[in-house]
């Protein structure tokens, strides 16, 4: 069948070097892909948010599952858009409904899910825009550091940990004075939990799930984990630091109960769930859903991935689940992220990628590249490239990756030498 894969990152790029593997999988479409997801199938120059466009090229190409790889559709509804629709109603879709994604797209209510299936995650306390006084005040009386989460999608900015309460108590009054807009409506102050993070993936038909490799990504630009935020530098798989004993935790405490949750609620949910987790004195505690797959993880999570991608899509858009066998590769594998200079503040873009052609023993996943007038590639955003490896070992695997990280240049290119320093 033809395939409609959402999304322009590095994650779309390595489902779709998987789907493409797949018999199952006829004529693959990437809307808008990149300059690397052209390798396995046909880019659409449709924004996933355009939800008429997409439509268009569904019933256009003759499309019978989209596969939908960020959560910003997903929050907005394109699943939902889909079942309404007479013309697409029967078309399979990955991806949860509007009210199911809420998990990720509102924080105030991921903690109220979690709180009502008993899932261990931070304290917190929940301010709306009419409780700005009491919410300052509130701050003001917590131990450092504390916790800020703007309610809504902030383009991944909404979370702030800060040292200073009096810093704090400002930052507060401006998220809920609009300082992110909508997404500010409410304000999320929460328990800081001090452990290693990880991440786990589930892929869910509604009633059965099946866990996915785990993984661990980078999301600091600078050395041993300093600097701001970044949409991710790295990532391996699997984190040594999660066991047997630890997975069956979060199996028990964490995934049941989400699905417990998700059945009860009757939320209408075929697709990804990403557990993001931290371990607290031996403990796993949920610090977020998301609704979708992480990016860097999916990277490294589709190499150890063995099974035929399509046959799990189907099985999920089917309600069959239940019957799949997840198939994980003994290898390890590691993921460097390649960046713009200056990113995640101020870059440019249009840099000549040169080099890509030397690698060998790695799998390039493209992000921000396009191809220029002139047919060359260049750089299109602040994550240009990921360079993912397998290895009998993580540190194998990212030698790997850094050997071939050596071979591509561009100007200004950057990315942490120091991926999995803390393992
Ligand atoms: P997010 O933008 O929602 O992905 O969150 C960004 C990051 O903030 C997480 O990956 C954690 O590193 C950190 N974080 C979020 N909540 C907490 C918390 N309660 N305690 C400590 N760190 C947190
Ligand atoms: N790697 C974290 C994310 O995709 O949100």
């Amino acid at each position: 069948m033809n395939v409609l894969l959402l999304g322009a990152g590095a994650r779309e790029h390595a489902l779709a070097w998987r789907l493409s593997q797949s018999p199952l999988c006829a004529e693959l479409f990437i809307a808008p892909g990149n300059a690397g997801t052209r390798e396995y199938g046909t880019n659409l120059a449709i924004d996933p948010n355009d939800f008429e466009g997409v439509k268009a090229a569904v019933l256009e190409r003759n499309v019978r599952m989209v596969i939908c790889g960020p959560e910003e559709p997903l929050v907005r509804g394109l699943r939902d858009f889909f079942s309404d629709d007479d013309e697409l109603r029967s078309i399979y879709f990955i991806g949860p409904s509007r009210e199911a994604a809420r998990l990720e797209g509102s924080k105030s209510y991921a903690k109220a899910f979690m709180e009502e299936y008993g899932i261990p995650t931070a304290a917190y306390r929940r301010f709306t825009v009419d409780q700005v006084d009491e919410a300052v005040e509130y701050v003001g009386g917590l131990p450092t550091p504390i916790v800020l989460k703007a309610d809504g999608l902030a383009a991944g900015k909404g979370v702030l940990i800060l040292d200073d309460a009096q810093e704090a108590q400002q930052e507060a009054r401006a998220i809920l004075e609009g300082k992110f807009g909508e997404a500010g409506s409410k304000l999320v102050v929460e328990e800081f939990l001090d452990g290693i993070e990880f991440s786990v993936f589930v892929l869910t038909d509604g009633k059965s799930y099946r866990i996915l490799p785990t993984a661990k990504d980078y999301k600091r630009i600078g050395e041993g984990d300093t600097g701001p935020n970044t949409g991710g530098m790295g990532s391996i798989s699997h984190p040594p630091f999660v066991d047997a004993d630890l997975m069956r935790k979060v199996e028990q405490q964490v995934i049941q109960p989400t699905l417990e949750g998700i059945a009860a609620r009757k939320l209408d949910y075929r697709g990804f769930i990403f557990c993001g987790l931290i371990i607290v004195d031996g403990e796993p505690k949920l610090i977020e859903y998301n609704c979708r797959m992480g990016d860097p993880e999916t990277q490294s999570v589709m190499l150890r991935l063995n099974n035929d991608l399509m046959q799990l899509m189907l099985e999920t858009a089917e309600g069959e689940l239940g019957a799949a066998v997840v198939k994980i590769d003994d290898r390890q594998a590691a993921t460097v992220v390649l960046v713009s200079g200056g990113y995640p503040g101020d870059y440019k873009k249009g840099k000549v990628i040169s080099g890509l052609e030397k690698v060998n023993g790695s799998q390039v996943f493209h992000a921000g590249t396009k191809v220029a007038d002139d047919g060359s590639i260049v750089t299109n955003g602040g994550r240009v490239l990921s360079v993912a490896s397998y290895g009998a070992t993580f540190q194998e695997a990212l030698e790997a990756s850094y050997e071939n990280a050596k071979a591509i240049t561009f100007d200004g290119m950057n990315y942490r030498s120091d991926i999995g320093f803390d393992l």
